[in-house]
This record gives structure tokens, C-alpha cells and sequence, in this order.
């Protein structure tokens, strides 16, 4: 028995009417600002043909404000899956055009459905944010949506990827769905994010500015650290998605997409010999130490602009997904703050919950001086990287590369921190603090008594750095495991990592634990 042409023609006429989203007026408005529509997005994020929608019929059920006979088709979201260079992701998008994209209780559940799918089926999931923001003819049914959106990203928290992309507007608290998952990449025009905007806050405080200094991609990237990575446009936005999964496990039990041959052959990068100064004082850019270790010089920065004076991001070495984290010596010395400790214990913990291992490359004089950041909690924060590192049983490699002093050594993933293998170039220097710091403090006498103070100080800097410019101390200590040339260092984390890909390390049982917030 054929189905019959009524009831053909009506799920086509239902699907042509959903499918029209907020119409064509709206979609040619956005094509004019260069922008792409809600199913344009991912249209562009699936290999063509593999997107499976959920709830294209879906209907809201608000009967205040005259909304009972309003079509509101897909409710403002297109949610489903499809297929990213052959692997199931799971996504939504929400439809500006459609009511603004506000979020009811049914553009919700369309959400948590697709969270839900991708918990259940161990798939990243992809959230385009384009929205008003809280449906105000739904009221609390609409924040209800919202906290029931937000319990699930923290639910899939650790268990599969959650990438957020910000297109639109992603206003009040609708900013926390986005800052409760992984990663965010946001749009440099058009979009704009915040908790309480410009208006508001003259209202309430006084205090006079503008979206840009507030809510602009540029802001979050450079200012509030809220953003990890900032697309020139929708395609951008996309392209980055892909790039980002390339690196990722799609979920927590799998490991990610290494490439692995099965002969290594990594040849001596004599170029690294000269990329470092000898010269401790000297700065040189840590992303460049970087490309020549990762292959095909393939390295994603991840927050580029924020805390400048640590760099991470993914990459591989000899065929293996890893984390980078590399001091950056040409932004304040490379010293860690408030900032770069955040940013590098938030990464760590990404990289340990989804198996990807570490390698850490440090040239660190230390924490960073200055009233502002004891008063702002140095202590609390700094600690965030003891912790991350010292509780990640993921493989974790350090490379000290010239200084690595005090507590930012340990900071910086040392043996004791649990390191599995720390290798070190001839041009190390692992010590309580610098040669200068230390001959104030332990010859302060001597150098009171000194008729020609410059020279003595230098003369006592010098015997210090014969003492403790040097990897051998450690070495001797086992603290450093070995002491290589830099034109070895590919070679010696790729073979490392070989040795550790079957690495386990347990824990005792417990909740969690208690990192310092
Ligand atoms: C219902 C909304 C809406 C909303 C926009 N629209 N936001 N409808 N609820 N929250 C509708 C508009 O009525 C309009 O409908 C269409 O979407 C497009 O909106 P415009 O204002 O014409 O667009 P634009 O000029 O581009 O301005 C975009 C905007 C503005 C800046 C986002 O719409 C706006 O300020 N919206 C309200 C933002 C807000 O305060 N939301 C609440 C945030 S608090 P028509 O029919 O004319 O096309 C929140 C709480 C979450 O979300 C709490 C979680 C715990």
C-alpha cells in the first residue's frame, strides 16, 4: 500500500514551512552583512548529505501575549547530527531570524535533547549561540529551559567536547551555557556576549561604555580571557570547529585522532640549537621552539591574546596528539600571573580529561611580582597549576629549555609534580631564584662590607650561576631525568611518548577533588 499523495504533500508542505525558518527577507539580510543563516552554519559545519535534523516539527506551547495560533517554526533552533571528516558530532543552532532565536521551553529541550544524544552516543557536540536570549513571553519556563540547559553541559562536562561558537547576540545569563563548555570561538562582528550590557550598567553603577569594550570578541579574547579562539566570519567560525576536532578524542574513553606510523623517524632539528639564546636575559618566541617540535609545524593556539606570557595549544609529535604549554619569554619574561595560571590549569585539565598528553616547555624566572596580583589571590591562583598538573595522569613531558626557577618550576610540571620524564638542554638553570635575587639575599653582608659593590655582586652572581646554571645538579638528583641536546628534543619526546602510550596511573576513589577556585 502506496502512502497516500495527502498525506505526502502535507509533510512536505510542513517541512517546506519549517524549513523557511524566519523567511527570505531575513536570510537575504543576513547574506548582505556577509553572514550566514542558522542552517547555512551547518550546512557548512556537515560533510554534505550527512545531517540528520531532530524536531523539525517541534512547536511551542505559549498561549500568553496572543502567541497560541503563532508559528514559530523549529522553535528557533535546528538541532541533530551529521558527520565531520567521518565522525558523528552532534550540534544545534539557534535561528535568529525566528523570534530572535529566544530560548523557550521547547527551543530547550531541543537543546538538552541534543546534549543528551551526544552523552549518550560519546559525540562532541556544537552549539551555534545567535539569540535573544530567554523567551520573555515564556518566563519561567524559559529560564527553567535554560537551567536545564546548563545542568546537562555540566553533566557532559569531561565526557565529550563541547564547543561553543557565539554568531549573534548571547546575552545575560544565556553567556553561561556557552561558559560551562570547552571551548568558545566567536564571530569578531555581529556577535557579542555579556551579562549585563551598556544600558545596565550606567543604570545601575554609573559607569559609562561601550559594547565593544564589553562584549566584543576583541574584549573577551585580550581582556576577559572568556573566549578561547576569535573567527573572522561564520565560514571562519566553522573552519575552526574543524580544526579544533581534529585534535579531540570524541569522547573521554576513546584517545584522540593520533597519527601514528609505525616507524618513527625524526632527524636532529639543528635549528633549535640557535633558537634559544644562551643569554638567560634574552627573549626569543616559544611558539617557534614549538613549530619545529610539532609536525608539519602544526600547532593550534589556543587563547592566543590572553595571558600572552604562556602559550598553549595541540599539536603532534611523531604522530601523537599533545598539549602544549611553553612560558612565552617575550611577554613579561615569561613569568607565570593570576592570568596565565588560569589559563594553563584550565588546559591541563582539558588535556588529562580527554587523554591527551603534555609537554610542557619551560623557561620561567618565576611568579610575577607586584602588589595586584598578591592582592588578587597569586596564592589561589598559581596553585590551580600545582593542582592541574600534579592530578593529570595523563603523559606528561617537561622540557626545561633555559630557567626554571622557585615555585614556578614546580608550577611548570617538575618531576616531583609528577612528571613522568623531564629532560633538560645544557642551557638549564634550576634554582630557587635568579643569580641576582639570591646573592642580595644570602651575602648581604658581604656585599655591605664591599668596597666595589658592583663587581662583588658580580663576582658572587657568577660563582651562584657556576653552581646553579647548570642542569647537572639536578641531573644528579634525579630531578632530571636527562640532559640532551636541543637538536634532540623532537626525537626525545616522540620517542617518550611511544613508550607512554600505554600509561596508566589510578588514583584513590573520590568525588573530586578540591581545586583552589
Ligand atoms: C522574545 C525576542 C527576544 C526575546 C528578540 N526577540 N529577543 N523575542 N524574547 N528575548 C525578537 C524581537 O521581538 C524581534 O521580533 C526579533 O526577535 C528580532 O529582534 P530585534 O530586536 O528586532 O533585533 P535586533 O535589533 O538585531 O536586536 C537584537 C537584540 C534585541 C539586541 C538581541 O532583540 C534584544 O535586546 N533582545 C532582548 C535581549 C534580552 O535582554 N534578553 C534577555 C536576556 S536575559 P520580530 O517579531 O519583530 O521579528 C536572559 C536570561 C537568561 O536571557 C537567564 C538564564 C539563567
Amino acid at each position: 500500500m502506496a502512502i497516500s499523495k495527502a498525506l505526502a504533500d502535507e509533510l512536505e508542505k510542513r517541512r517546506a514551512v519549517a524549513l523557511e525558518g524566519g523567511g527570505k527577507k531575513k536570510a537575504d539580510d543576513r547574506h548582505a552583512k556577509g553572514r550566514m543563516t542558522a542552517r547555512e552554519r551547518l550546512g557548512a559545519l556537515y560533510s554534505k548529505g550527512t545531517f540528520q535534523e531532530f524536531g523539525l516539527h517541534a512547536q511551542h506551547k505559549t498561549r500568553h501575549f496572543g502567541m497560541a495560533d503563532k508559528v514559530i517554526p523549529t522553535d528557533g533552533v535546528i538541532t541533530g547530527t551529521g558527520f565531520i571528516d567521518g565522525r558523528p558530532v552532534a550540534a544545534f543552532s539557534q535561528d535568529f531570524g525566528v523570534v530572535g532565536g529566544s530560548l523557550g521551553e521547547v527551543h530547550a529541550k531541543k537543546i538538552c535533547n541534543a546534549l543528551d544524544h551526544a552523552g549518550k552516543a560519546g559525540v562532541p557536540v556544537v552549539g551555534f549561540n545567535d539569540s535573544g536570549g530567554a523567551r520573555i513571553q515564556e518566563g519561567v519556563g524559559a529560564l527553567s529551559g535554560y537551567g536545564q540547559v546548563f545542568y546537562r553541559n555540566v553533566q557532559l562536562s569531561g565526557v565529550v567536547p563541547q564547543i561553543s561558537v557565539i554568531a549573534g547576540p548571547c546575552a545575560g545569563g544565556a553567556a553561561y551555557s556557552p561558559a560551562l563548555t570547552d571551548f568558545i570561538i566567536m564571530t569578531r562582528e555581529h556577535a557579542s556576549m555579556f551579562i549585563c550590557g551598556p544600558e545596565v550598567i550606567r543604570a545601575v553603577t554609573g559607569q559609562v561604555c561601550t559594547m565593544d569594550e564589553i562584549g566584543s570578541a576583541q574584549a573577551h579574547a585580550s581582556v576577559s580571557g572568556n573566549i578561547h579562539f576569535i573567527a573572522e566570519n561564520d565560514a571562519h567560525a566553522v573552519a575552526l570547529v574543524h580544526r579544533l576536532l581534529s585534535f579531540l578524542p570524541s569522547n573521554n574513553m576513546m584517545d584522540p585522532p593520533h597519527r601514528i606510523e609505525p616507524d618513527l623517524k625524526i632527524v636532529d632539528d639543528v635549528v633549535l640549537d640557535e633558537l634559544v639564546p644562551d643569554d638567560p636575559k634574552k627573549p626569543y618566541d616559544c611558539r617557534e621552539v614549538i613549530k619545529r617540535l610539532a609536525d608539519e609545524a602544526d600547532f593550534l593556539e589556543v587563547m592566543e591574546q590572553f595571558a600572552a606570557n604562556i602559550v598553549i595549544g595541540f599539536g603532534r609529535v611523531g604522530g601523537v596528539v599533545v598539549g602544549f604549554v611553553a612560558n612565552q619569554p617575550t611577554v613579561k619574561a615569561g613569568t607565570l600571573d593570576i592570568d596565565a595560571s588560569d589559563k594553563a590549569a584550565r588546559f591541563v585539565r582539558f588535556c588529562n580529561v580527554y587523554n591527551i598528553p603534555i609537554v610542557t616547555l619551560v623557561d620561567v624566572p618565576g611568579f610575577l611580582p607586584g602588589i595586584n596580583e598578591e592582592r588578587r589571590g597569586i596564592i589561589r591562583h598559581g596553585a590551580k597549576m600545582l593542582f592541574a598538573y600534579a592530578s593529570a595522569t595523563v603523559p606528561k613531558i617537561t622540557v626545561i629549555m633555559r630557567k626554571a626557577y622557585g615555585g614556578a618550576y614546580l608550577a611548570m610540571c617538575s618531576e616531583d609534580m609528577g612528571a613522568d620524564r623531564v629532560i633538560a638542554w645544557p642551557t638549564a638553570e634550576i634554582a630557587v631564584m635568579g643569580a641576582e635575587g639570591a646573592v642580595n639575599i644570602l651575602y648581604r653582608k658581604e656585599m655591605a662590607e664591599a668596597d666595589d659593590k658592583v663587581a662583588k655582586a658580580k663576582e658572587l652572581a657568577d660563582e651562584y650561576r657556576t653552581q646553579f646554571a647548570t642542569p647537572y645538579l639536578s641531573a644528579g638528583m634525579l630531578a632530571v631525568h636527562d640532559i640532551i641536546q636541543p637538536r634532540e628534543t623532537k626525537s626525545a619526546i616522540a620517542l617518550t611518548l611511544r613508550g607512554l602510550m600505554s600509561k596508566r596511573e589510578t588514583r584513590p576513589p573520590k568525588k573530586h577533588g578540591n581545586i583552589p577556585l
